[in-house]
């Protein structure tokens, strides 16, 4: 039986790919090079340091460790200016109704994001107090498509794999659901999400206990 839903936050519940695009962006142009949308979809779910080794192989540039925190955190800093302008208008469609047909029912909500931003995210758009639990990127120390997150999501929730639900985006979350034991609802296309268990556009119009009843 299902007692608790794992979400993911970028792409699930807020949408800050493109935040993180941009910013990611600037930072390649800035290097000399540039990174295209389609390569931007590789990234999504991919923590922060993984992401910029990512990028920096896509433009054959090599630097030390130092080098690459300094980026990275230059990065971060222009990501926080994007995001620190999201409201309740940036929650998803679909998702505030869902979330209040949850919490008519014991099913517990935790996040499972690598995001050491998430809980400013959630704060500023002012979902923090729905969660029962919050494992972002300061609680784990490996990325997805590594079960870890929702392994620790369970654990806070005190609830087995095999009684959680993860919802994810990105290829490598919906991995890390599987690796997890869990069943894995994908938010976006089914020829992309090939692994979930059942492939959903949005929360749009979605009724929990269809959905509850198709992934059982
Ligand atoms: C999410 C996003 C990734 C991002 C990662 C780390 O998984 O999908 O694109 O790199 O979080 O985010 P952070 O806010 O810690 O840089
Ligand atoms: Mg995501």
């Amino acid at each position: 039986m299902i007692k608790g839903f794992l979400f993911d936050l970028d792409g699930v519940i807020v949408e800050t790919a493109i935040f993180h695009y941009q910013a990611w962006r600037k930072m390649a142009n800035d290097l000399g090079f540039d990174i295209s949308e389609e390569f931007n979809e590789s990234l999504k779910g991919v923590s922060r340091m993984d992401s910029l080794n990512l990028i920096l192989q896509h433009g054959n540039v090599m630097l030390s460790e130092e080098e690459k925190l300094i980026l990275a955190a230059k990065k971060n800093e222009h990501y926080l200016t994007l995001v620190s302008q999201m409201t309740s208008d940036d929650i998803l469609p679909g998702v505030k109704d869902f979330f209040e047909q949850i919490k008519k029912t014991d099913i517990k909500i935790a996040l499972g994001s690598v995001s050491k931003n998430a809980k400013m995210i959630l704060e500023g758009v002012g979902l923090i107090n729905d969660f029962d639990a919050i494992i972002d990127g300061t609680k784990i120390s490996n990325g997805k498509p590594d079960p870890e997150v929702f392994l620790k999501g369970a654990e806070e929730l005190g609830l087995q794999a095999n009684e959680c639900l993860v919802f994810e985006d990105a290829v490598a979350g919906v991995e890390a659901g599987k690796r997890a034991g869990m069943k894995v609802i994908g938010i976006g296309h089914e020829n992309v999400l090939t692994q979930a268990d059942l492939v959903l556009k949005s929360f749009e119009n979605i009724n929990l206990s269809d959905l509850l009843s198709k992934i059982l």
